[in-house]
């Protein structure tokens, strides 16, 4: 695709977003992901990580009603119909906490759109939005995302990004890797659709209590 059509293509999906009323192109991403991989049901609850402006929400919040979506961001999200937006920095104990308390039941699908504010350095942007990441899969998979939940997310393309698809192989029954047209080529991200939670976070497992140790190398 050349320069021309890259920018066609942009403000394609820009404009359909004007004519929708959704805040973001970035909702045209997730409809294709829920064509392409049926993340949502009726009366389903979702969390939205990295949800503002709202696109996102707004989106998932049409598709599940009358169920509910809870959306969460550093920035302040402008009221959106059938969702709950929190304001919070989701690395931070505190918001853990807080989610924990406004999310009552786990939720059914978890997404994530989180990215920092790119610097420019390649390596930087990644080894970040690939931190931020690991923070919404560690939120998702302690205790907010139910057994047998969905998990969404955005990740950008690096070194980092082989090791974060493994560990989602651990903990779903399937992963799959898409990337969708409102996506832009050049843009290096691709979004992960794990689906099937295995029962709770896996744990290390504590060596047993009453082995003698013997001072020999293991
Ligand atoms: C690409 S935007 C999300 C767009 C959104 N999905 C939509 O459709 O409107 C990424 C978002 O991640 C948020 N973000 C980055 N770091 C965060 C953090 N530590 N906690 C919460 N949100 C964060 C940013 O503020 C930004 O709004």
């Amino acid at each position: 695709m050349n320069y021309r059509q890259k920018s066609r293509k942009r403000e394609f999906y820009y404009k359909e977003a004007i004519k929708a009323g959704y805040r973001s192109r970035a909702s045209y991403k997730l409809i294709q992901l829920n064509e392409k991989f049926a993340l949502f049901k009726r009366g389903n609850s979702v969390l939205d990580i990295g949800a503002a402006p709202g696109g996102w929400s707004q989106v998932a919040s049409q598709l599940v009603s009358p169920g509910i979506v809870y959306a969460i961001d550093l920035e302040y999200i402008e009221p959106i119909e059938g969702v709950i937006t929190i304001r919070g920095d989701i690395t931070a104990p505190e918001t853990k906490k807080r989610l924990r308390t406004i999310i009552s039941e786990p939720v059914d699908v978890v997404l994530s759109d989180i990215s920092p504010k790119v610097s420019g350095n390649w390596s930087t942007d990644h080894a970040r939005q690939i931190y931020l990441s690991e923070e919404a899969l560690r939120l998702g998979i302690s205790g907010i995302l139910k057994q047998g939940g969905k998990f969404v997310c955005k990740l950008f393309m690096g070194d980092l990004f082989d090791a974060y698809i493994a560990n989602l192989k651990k903990l779903f029954q399937v992963v799959y890797q898409f990337k969708p047209k409102a996506s832009r080529k050049s843009s290096a991200e691709i979004y992960a659709i794990a689906k099937g939670l295995k029962s709770g976070p896996i744990r290390k497992k504590k060596p047993a209590q009453n082995k003698q140790t013997t001072g020999e190398k293991q």
